[in-house]
C-alpha cells in the first residue's frame, strides 16, 4: 500500500508531495475514528526515560519535517513518540528559492537546501500552546539568514526564550549546510558563547520557578576528529545535556546516482541511506570518547530496524527519522518503536 502511495507522491515535485501528503493525512484525521485507527495501526507504547523526560517510545521525527509545528497530531497518528520542530528562527523567513528539495531515488536519499524556511518563533510558540498531549516536542533553534555570526547568540537566545514554556527540550542547530557560514558556529569560541548564554538564561528561569529544559547540540557529520574532541569538551564544559548526531552531509561520495545529475542539483545537505555509516561513526566516536557520559540522539540514514539497533549500539537512546520515513513509510516507525532495550 505504501509503495503505491509513494509512486503517486513521487510523480510530484518533492516539496509539493511533502505538503500534499501531510494535508491529506490532516483531512483524514478530522474523523476521530480514523485517528484512532491510525494510532492502533502505528503507535507502540514502549517508554524510554531520556534526560528526565518520559518518551512514549524511542522513535522521533527529525527536525525539518514539521518546521512550523503544524502537524504534531498527524505525526502522533503515525506512531512517533517525539517530534523535533524547527529549525525555528527569531523572525519568519522564506528560505531559499525553489526547487530546493531533490530526491535521489537510486540512493534512497534526499538533497535539500531549504534554508530554514519557517514562520518565526512568535507564531510557532503561539501554535504550540495548543500542542497535543502524549507527544514529546523538541525545539530546534537557529539564526536568521540576515543575522551575522557575531550576533548569532542573540538569535538563539531569542528562540530559546520564545519556546521555553512550550517545548520539552531544545536542540541548538549550528550544523545546517544551507545557511551561509552557520557551521562556523561549531568552532570553539562562538559555540561556547551560544551555549553558555542559553545555560545562563535557563538558570534564571529555574530561579523563577520554571521547569528544567534539557539543551542538546546538533552537529554535522563532516567534523574532523579534532573538531569532535572540541565539541565533546564544550558540551561538558558548558553543562548542556546532550548531542544530536547528525545533520545532513555536504559530501557527495559513493552515490549511485550519476554525477551529472548530482552536479545539476547543486548545493545542499545530503540525507538518507548513504549517510548512515558516517553519522553512526560520529555517534560512536562521541560515545566512546566521552565514556558514555553524553546522552545521545541518533539520526542519519535509519531505514530499518537493524540500522536503528546499530544506532542504539553506538550509544543513541532516541532514534530520529526523516528520509527513511519518506522511502519506507510509517511502518518503519512501528517496527523501531517495538525494539526492546
Ligand atoms: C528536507 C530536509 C529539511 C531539513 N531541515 C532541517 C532543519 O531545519 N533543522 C535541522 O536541524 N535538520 C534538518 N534536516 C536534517 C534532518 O533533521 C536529519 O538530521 C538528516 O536528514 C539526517 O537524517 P535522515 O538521513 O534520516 O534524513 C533536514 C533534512 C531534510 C531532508
Amino acid at each position: 500500500m505504501y509503495r503505491f502511495i509513494v509512486r503517486v507522491l513521487f510523480l510530484m515535485p518533492a516539496e509539493t508531495a511533502h505538503y500534499f501528503a501531510l494535508n491529506c493525512l490532516r483531512a483524514a484525521l478530522h474523523f476521530p475514528f480514523f485517528y484512532m485507527l491510525m494510532r492502533r495501526l502505528f503507535f507502540v507504547y514502549q517508554p524510554v526515560e531520556f534526560l528526565g523526560i518520559h518518551f512514549p517510545n524511542r522513535v522521533g521525527l527529525a527536525a525539518g519535517f514539521d518546521k512550523n509545528a503544524k502537524y504534531l497530531k498527524e505525526f502522533m497518528a503515525l506512531g512517533f513518540g517525539s517530534v523535533e520542530i524547527g529549525t525555528v528562527t527569531p523572525k519568519p523567513q522564506p528560505g531559499n528559492a525553489k526547487p530546493r528539495l531533490f530526491r535521489l531515488l537510486k540512493d534512497e536519499a534526499i538533497i535539500n537546501r531549504m534554508g530554514f524556511n519557517n514562520d518565526g518563533v512568535e507564531v510557532i510558540a503561539t501554535r504550540l500552546k495548543n500542542r497535543p498531549q502524549g507527544l514529546v516536542v523538541g525545539g530546534n533553534i537557529g539564526k536568521n539568514k540576515v543575522t551575522p555570526n557575531e550576533d548569532a547568540a542573540r538569535d538563539y537566545e531569542w528562540c530559546f526564550e520564545g519556546l521555553y514554556d512550550v517545548v520539552d527540550y531544545f536542540v541548538v542547530n549550528v550544523s545546517s549546510p544551507n545557511t551561509p557560514n552557520l557551521r562556523a558556529l561549531q568552532d570553539k569560541e562562538p559555540l561556547m558563547h551560544i551555549l553558555s548564554l542559553l545555560v545562563k538564561k535557563r538558570l534564571t528561569y529555574i530561579e523563577q520557578g520554571k521547569l528544567f529544559k534539557p539543551i542538546l547540540l546538533k552537529i554535522a557529520p563532516d567534523l574532523t576528529r579534532e573538531q569532535l574532541n572540541d565539541v565533546i569538551a564544550i558540551v561538558c564544559e558548558s553543562k548542556i545535556e546532550g548531542i544530536v548526531a547528525t545533520n545532513t552531509t555536504i559530501s557527495r561520495d559513493n552515490l549511485l546516482t550519476d554525477s551529472a545529475t548530482v552536479n545539476a542539483i547543486g548545493a545542499g545537505g545530503l540525507s538518507g541511506k548513504i549517510l548512515f555509516n558516517h553519522a553512526t561513526e560520529v555517534l560512536q566516536y562521541i560515545n566512546q570518547t566521552s565514556k558514555s557520559q553524553i546522552p545521545l540522539i541518533g539520526v542519519g540514514g535509519v531505514d530499518s530496524v537493524e540500522k536503528a539497533k546499530q544506532k542504539m549500539d553506538a550509544g543513541a537512546t532516541i532514534i530520529q527519522l526523516y528520509t527513511g520515513l519518506i522511502y519506507k513509510g510509517p511502518a518503519l516507525v512501528k517496527q523501531i518503536a517495538g525494539v526492546k532495550n
